[in-house]
């Protein structure tokens, strides 16, 4: 299979990190693209991202084949020492397509047309559209297979859309065929007896459209697998495409960072790099180091612990945001350090210039509006000089694994966000999110991870909420603990079995058992303004009334409220259980104190507040998030291999400031 160390270390030449961006010179004039070169090369790019939503381009008119521009900036690239990461075009289908196959565009729940005019405008059951996207697919293939630039495909972009049509409506029923086989055990897992559902004809079975009232949560379940699945589908066929002509040559399509639409899990199990695009706010460098880090843990995760690629991030502002804020200077040297930090050997940007038309025009690029003596460029260039550096040190090294594993699932992210559910305010991502962070603040090594996998590699899992277990997560967890592991577990989780259907007793038997729950007589939601007392401290969005086994020690009770005297915090053996979520410094101190009885320390012990510390092979970054300079306690002798100084037990971080040690010989 290929790797990304295929290209990060290549036989013979030092390691190195990956450095560029999406370029989109077909906007620009020809004379623009050497001059784009020129600046890439001062700057360190290795690689860039060619192609993406140039299928009208390619391809004016149905059959025609318009490569030549394309094939000047590939010999261009390679001329400049420069690869290129070729993009599939099939994420923004030519208005001819449309315009002859009304079919190929996407109807929403209501029936309306998604038309041509933006991006991501493609039916993914389109028999059209998909018959031309592999027509256009295996040209791109067969043209560049052997050109030296060549050195990785992207596959579409942020796989996304979504569809209700006919066309769906049609490979919907076919994927619940394979599911269910028979109609009966569809009525059965949908409990379609419920206000007269039951089905008498597949062909009666549509995609969740606008209904009247709540809709069945077990349809809808199955529609949103069905579309992570359908999209899937739509990314093997370009990628086996590609393979047949360049199997030499990684294949990747880029995740949206920690996103509902997808299955990350499974598509990520279908691709030799994983790739994620990561755009988090600039106003607020703590929560967005933070999101960094969130999005970084689970796309290595994603990627089995080894090496993975940011496809894009942004040099500065975005433009979707209501008010969007540049990166105030040396912000996006710091997030792109601490995304090597946390695995990545690859760090792209959307994009390399800003164009002066289209939708993205106050989109930042690698070099900005202001041009080469602009601020942009110039931190452009002290990145790649960076990254040039760490290159030979880090590519290929692999943070350690072990320490904290956060369970997520997609399954059951859907299934809870139905929209029958007892609080609108309860989302798995935003509870991921939380305990994540108080984790994160804490210092403390952490992954993502599935039920699946294998968790006896961790001292400590903490699992914030996962609505949905089915059996083979529920043994495993039964598994884990018996084998002396330590879990967290936060409320309303093992609700549902995978077809959405309430576990007797509310929540499952075992678990139950495990966590040393006697019974959860009822879910209390609390209202954004509301709180509940714990004695050391509050708790909000959640609480429950539940009664514990015998033998089960309360570790906070609640205090006035509906629920006063009743048990919060629960501990069992080896396991917690949360029936509230302590605000975040509580949080923070729980997960601390499990997982200091699990064995698992701090990176690095006694850090000033906003600096973060990984460990990467036998590296250690340090990352400040701060604006106020700080002094860090290193005991021993190190040498930074950003600056080449020696570092004896101290070190000061200025603002944004990073380093990376490594022990002094
Ligand atoms: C990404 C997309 C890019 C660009 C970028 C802007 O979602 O893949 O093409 O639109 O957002 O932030």
């Amino acid at each position: 299979m290929p790797r990304l160390d295929d290209l990060t270390r290549p036989p013979g030449r030092p390691a190195r990190i990956l450095y560029g961006g999406d370029w989109n010179p077909e906007q620009w004039p020809e004379e623009t693209w050497a001059e784009d070169l020129r600046l890439m090369r001062r700057a360190g790019v290795t690689t860039v991202t060619l192609g993406v939503f140039s299928w009208a381009r390619l391809e004016p008119e149905p059959g025609a084949r318009e490569f030549g521009w394309l094939d000047r900036l590939m010999d261009l690239a390679h001329a400049h020492g420069v690869g290129v990461v070729l993009a599939t075009p099939t994420a923004s289908p030519p208005p001819w397509l449309g315009h002859r196959h009304p079919e190929t565009l996407p109807r929403d729940e209501d029936g309306r047309t998604e038309w041509w005019g933006s991006r991501q405008h493609f039916a993914p059951a389109s028999e059209a559209y998909r018959t031309h996207a592999a027509a256009i697919t295996d040209a791109l293939a067969a043209r560049y297979a052997a050109h030296p630039a060549l050195v990785m495909w992207h596959i579409n972009n942020e796989y996304c859309t979504h569809d209700w049509g006919d066309e769906a409506a049609r490979a919907f029923r076919t994927w619940l065929r394979t599911r269910h086989g028979t109609l009966d055990a569809l009525n059965t897992a949908w409990g379609t007896d419920f206000w007269g559902q039951r089905y008498a004809d597949w062909d009666e079975v549509l995609p969740p459209r606008r209904a009247h009232y709540l809709r069945n949560p077990g349809h809808v379940l199955d529609f949103r697998r069905f579309t992570s699945d359908l999209l899937l589908e739509c990314y093997r066929a370009e990628r086996d495409i590609v393979r047949r002509h360049t199997p030499h040559l990684p294949v990747t399509t880029n995740f949206m960072p920690f996103w509902q639409g997808q299955d990350g899990w499974a598509w990520a199990a279908e691709e030799d790099v994983v790739s994620v695009d990561v755009y988090p706010d600039p106003a607020d460098p703590r929560t967005g180091a933070h999101e960094n880090a969130l999005v970084a843990d689970l796309t290595r995760a994603e990627a089995g612990g080894g090496p993975w690629m940011v496809m894009e991030q942004a040099a500065g502002a975005v433009n979707w945001r209501p008010v969007n804020r540049p990166k105030p200077e040396g912000l996006n040297r710091l997030w792109a350090l601490q995304a090597v930090a946390r695995g990545a050997d690859a760090v792209h940007y959307f994009q390399w210039r800003p164009s002066r038309q289209g939708a993205e025009k106050f989109h930042s690029g690698m070099i900005g509006h202001s041009g080469e003596h602009g601020r942009a460029y110039r931190e452009t260039v002290r990145v790649g000089a960076d990254l040039a550096r760490l290159g030979p040190r880090v590519a290929g090294s692999r943070v350690p694994g072990g320490g904290i594993a956060v369970l997520h699932d997609w399954d059951s992210w859907w299934a809870g966000r139905h929209e029958g559910a007892l609080s609108d305010r309860l989302d798995q991502g935003e509870l991921v999110r939380a305990w994540h962070r108080a984790l994160w603040e804490a210092g403390l090594p952490v992954t993502l991870a599935h039920p699946h996998h294998d968790l006896a590699a961790h001292p400590l899992v903490v699992l914030p909420h996962l609505y949905l277990l089915d059996d083979r997560s529920i043994t495993a967890l039964e598994r884990y603990v018996a084998g002396g592991g330590h879990l967290v577990c936060g409320f309303f989780t093992g609700v549902a079995d995978p077809d959405d259907r309430v576990r007797p007793g509310g929540t499952d038997a075992r678990l139950r058992a495990l966590l040393g729950i006697e019974r959860i007589d009822e879910w209390w939601p609390l209202a954004a303004d509301e709180s509940t007392d714990c004695g050391t401290f509050r708790g909000g969005l959640w609480t429950e009334e539940l009664v514990t086994a015998p033998g089960t020690e309360v570790l906070a009770s609640h205090r006035g409220g509906p629920l006063d005297g009743r048990p919060a915090v629960l501990r069992h053996g080896r396991t917690r259980y949360l029936s509230t979520l302590p605000e975040p410094a509580a949080l923070r101190a729980l997960l601390t104190e499990a997982a200091h009885e699990a064995g698992v320390r701090p990176v690095l012990a006694g850090l000033p507040d906003g600096v973060e510390a990984v460990r990467r092979g036998d590296l250690l970054f340090l990352l400040h998030h701060g604006r106020d300079p700080v002094t860090v306690r290193v005991p021993g002798r190190h040498r930074d291999l950003l600056t080449g100084t020696t570092v004896d037990d101290t070190l000061t971080l200025d603002r944004f400031g990073a380093a990376v040690l490594e022990e002094h010989p």
